[in-house]
């Protein structure tokens, strides 16, 4: 393992992290959860200590006068986060959180009849994401509605009005075919989603291209905009504008007549349509701090394969190691323990490293292509050989 040590050290010289941009817990220098919550980045505190000033300086008056007014705050994050998720930025709009967004979005795309109801999932799926399908089912008067299925694109048919796909699988680390689910869901009239909590900032995608629906992502995980982060969505852009039902709020109106508080929506032509109040801009200040720290997905994703790549050698090296996420991945890796994971995880956790453990004997570990390094991997799995067992 010190030989590996060194060749990290020396491959960290070659292609350096964004390490020090970020605040490393100082009990958990080794840091393996960004897929549950991302670190903080070092100027999310400036970025939103900054909003808190011009409050105390402008208060009301900052809508408007503030550096950043606050008017038009989240605006400031539909282009960075459409590069990230391959998307326009009117497609794109920061809101809410991730399961209210996926009701919001169900109630436009979500339109069942007696001929055609079902909505597929992918078996295994995130428990608010069955939670809201089986609701919205239920709410429509089809509580029958909701398919788990272990090959969404064998099971997409004419009967199908919504796929909704968590991608990649929160708990596997499964990334799916997405363009070819896209492309046979809209073969067979199907309305096509993506929950993207796990893939937003991770996987290199093209929401615009392969023609989703809508999308929908928290920015907590990869993204790093703090507990609780505002999440975001993605409308496609033949949708916007068009007459979809949805649930209407004053921040989704005309910008332009929006202050003349008439009684009438006018939504706005752009995914802004479906916000439905004035946005949090304190979490987004923290959100804006780590987006400036992306580099284009390509690279990012390019990185995390090679961290990733690493450390599933290492790992595939441990004998109590069994390897869970197939080949088609991002950066999270799935591993089941032979022995006592649990302990392991515990053990690991007072020395400093920081995985994720589900029961029984799961644990995921994600090396952040923006701020780990080869080092903290080679660390990681020196402790794993010395603690099991
Ligand atoms: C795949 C997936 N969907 C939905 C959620 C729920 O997110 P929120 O609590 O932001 O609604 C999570 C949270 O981790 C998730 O991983």
């Amino acid at each position: 393992m010190i030989e590996d040590l060194r060749w990290a050290d020396a491959q960290d010289a070659r292609e350096p992290s964004l390490k020090a941009q970020f605040l490393f817990p100082p009990a958990h220098p080794l840091y393996f959860a960004g897929h549950s919550l991302g670190l903080q980045p070092r100027r999310a505190r400036e970025y939103v200590l900054e909003e808190l000033d011009e409050w105390a300086r402008l208060a009301v008056d900052g809508h408007f006068s503030a550096r950043n007014p606050w008017m038009h705050y989240h605006e400031m994050l539909a282009q960075p986060l459409a590069a990230l998720v391959g998307a326009q930025p009117r497609e794109v709009v920061a809101m809410n959180t991730l399961s209210v967004n996926l009701h919001l979005l169900m109630v436009s795309f979500y339109r069942p009849t007696a001929r055609r109801h079902r909505i597929l999932i992918e078996k295994g799926a995130f428990p608010s994401d069955q939670y809201a399908v089986a609701s919205q089912a239920r709410y429509h008067g089809y509580p029958d509605a909701v398919l788990h299925s272990d090959d969404l694109l064998r099971d997409i048919d004419d009967s199908v009005a919504l796929v909704l796909i968590g991608q990649p699988n929160y708990l596997t680390g499964q990334v799916f075919d997405l363009p070819a689910m896209i492309a046979k869901g809209h073969t067979h009239g199907c309305v096509v989603g993506i929950d993207l909590a796990h893939g937003a900032g991770n996987l290199v995608l093209q929401l615009h291209d392969w023609g989703a629906d809508f999308a929908a992502w928290c920015c907590y995980k990869y993204l790093n905009g703090g507990p609780g982060s505002t999440g975001a969505v993605f409308i496609h852009e033949r949708h916007l504008g068009t007459a979809l039902p949805r649930f209407e709020g004053w921040w989704g109106h005309d910008k332009a007549t929006r202050f003349e508080m008439g009684p009438v929506f006018k939504p706005t032509d752009s995914a802004e349509a479906w916000q439905l109040s004035n946005p949090p801009v304190l979490q987004l200040a923290a959100l804006r701090a780590s987006l400036e720290l992306f580099p284009p997905m390509a690279e990012v994703r390019a990185r995390g394969d090679r961290l990733t790549g690493y450390l599933e050698r290492l790992l595939r090296a441990l004998p109590f190691v069994e390897m869970v996420t197939p080949r088609s991945r991002g950066s999270m890796l799935t591993v089941r323990i032979r022995g006592d994971a649990r302990t392991l995880v515990r053990k690991l956790h007072d020395r400093g490293a920081l995985v994720d453990f589900r029961n029984p004997d799961i644990i995921r570990i994600a090396p952040s292509p923006l701020y780990n390094s080869y080092a903290d991997i080679s660390r990681l799995c020196t402790l794993f050989a010395e603690l099991a067992g």
